[in-house]
């Protein structure tokens, strides 16, 4: 038994938001931020209006239609994002209760950018252990909801959009077709390297331009998960060491692809489409130079919508095969880096 992927669908908000839109809130231009990342645009979420979980479910509902089945079909549920709707429980349940569904299992996963593909790798051994038919795996961000719109915020702030994507994995008997093979990997110590410290257990104060936490212990317990001198110093907002994660971006990104080449003795060669986490642009375009896999055999959208974190590659992915790019029978490889670091790819014949 294979798992394929079925149905595919995404959602973004309406919202437009230009880079000449954030000009006015800090010190940035459009250059820059086209000449190191490729951003021209991305989507904001309607604020009190959407969630998380709610553009999760957007694109979700198009994924079951695809899928040819309801949403009463799906037995079990993977949720993949950075930025969920309550610190707990996780959005998995929320995007349940929006799907109108009860008593089916729903997994949060907390593996950032690499969220999709960890995501379908759960969901491939679930369905191919003949444990479930139909698993939901849904990557969602309202990233727009916890940025710093300020110049000490904007190497963070310029990058990141709002949206979601979702995928049935389904069981197929079809040979040789679904998902081949995924990989999945991850390096906790360099986890400070990108994060968003706050609320947490540490007990310390994350004042982002340094590696390591500040660390307090005034008190025994309690009263520091979130507090006043947490707020008072502004320490709420995502920290990123931009060219440190570059660096490694770079080079686990071509060697995630590689093992997915070794498992199913394929090459770089052979992939009709790759669609690359949509980080940055500039990272995207190294990749394939290493790889040396020609322009139209790469999906990039990251111009129009940022980088949308564990959404990225379901929107990617979904904006591709709609476009007609990717065709039944096509070698698809899908590859992420990310905080953590988490990095990862899979392989699929559509
Ligand atoms: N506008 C104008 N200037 C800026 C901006 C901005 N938005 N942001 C930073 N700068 C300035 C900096 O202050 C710095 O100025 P200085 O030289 O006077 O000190 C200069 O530009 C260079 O800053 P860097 O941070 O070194 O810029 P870099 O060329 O590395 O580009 C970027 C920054 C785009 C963030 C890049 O490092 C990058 O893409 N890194 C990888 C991001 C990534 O892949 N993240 C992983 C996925 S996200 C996830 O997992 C959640």
């Amino acid at each position: 038994m294979n798992a394929k992927i079925a149905g595919i669908g995404f959602y973004v908000p309406e919202r437009v938001v230009t880079n000449e839109e954030l000009t006015k809130l800090m010190d940035t231009t459009n250059e820059w931020i086209i000449e190191r990342t490729g951003i021209e645009e991305r989507r904001y979420a309607k604020k009190h209006k959407e969630t998380t979980s709610t553009m999760g479910a957007e694109a979700a509902k198009i994924a079951i239609e695809r899928a040819g089945i309801t949403a009463k079909d799906i037995d079990f549920i993977v949720f993949a994002t950075l930025s969920p709707d309550y610190y707990f429980p996780g959005s998995g349940v929320l995007l349940q209760r929006h799907l109108g569904i009860k008593d089916i299992g729903c997994l949060d996963i907390r593996t950032q950018c690499t969220g999709f593909i960890y995501g379908l790798s759960i969901a491939d051994q679930y369905v191919k252990s003949g444990m479930y038919k139909n698993v939901l795996v849904v990557g969602s961000e309202f990233h727009s909801a916890g940025l710093d719109f300020t110049t000490r915020g904007r190497n963070v702030t310029v990058i990141f959009g709002d949206g979601a994507g979702a995928a049935v994995v389904q069981a197929t008997e079809e040979e040789g077709k679904g998902i081949l093979t995924t990989n999945l990997h991850a390096d906790g110590e360099y986890a400070e390297q990108l994060m968003y410290a706050n609320p947490g257990c540490h007990g310390g104060v994350f004042l982002g331009d340094k590696s390591e936490l500040d660390y307090k212990d005034e008190a025994d317990y309690g009263d520091m998960f979130l507090t006043q001198e947490l707020i008072d110093k502004e320490a709420i907002y995502p920290h990123m060491n931009g060219r440190y994660v570059f660096k490694f971006a770079v080079q686990k990104f071509p060697e995630a692809i590689m093992e997915a080449c070794e498992a199913t003795g394929y090459t770089p060669a052979d992939i009709d489409m790759l669609v690359p986490h949509q980080a940055n642009l500039r990272i995207a375009q190294m990749i394939q130079l290493g790889l040396k896999i020609p322009n139209e055999r790469v999906y990039n959208n990251i111009q129009k919508y940022g980088n949308t974190t564990a959404a990225s590659i379901p929107i990617a992915l979904c904006e591709a095969w709609e476009k007609g790019l990717i065709k039944d029978g096509d070698l698809v490889c899908l590859a992420a880096f990310g905080s953590g670091f988490t990095w990862g790819a899979a392989m699929i014949r559509w």
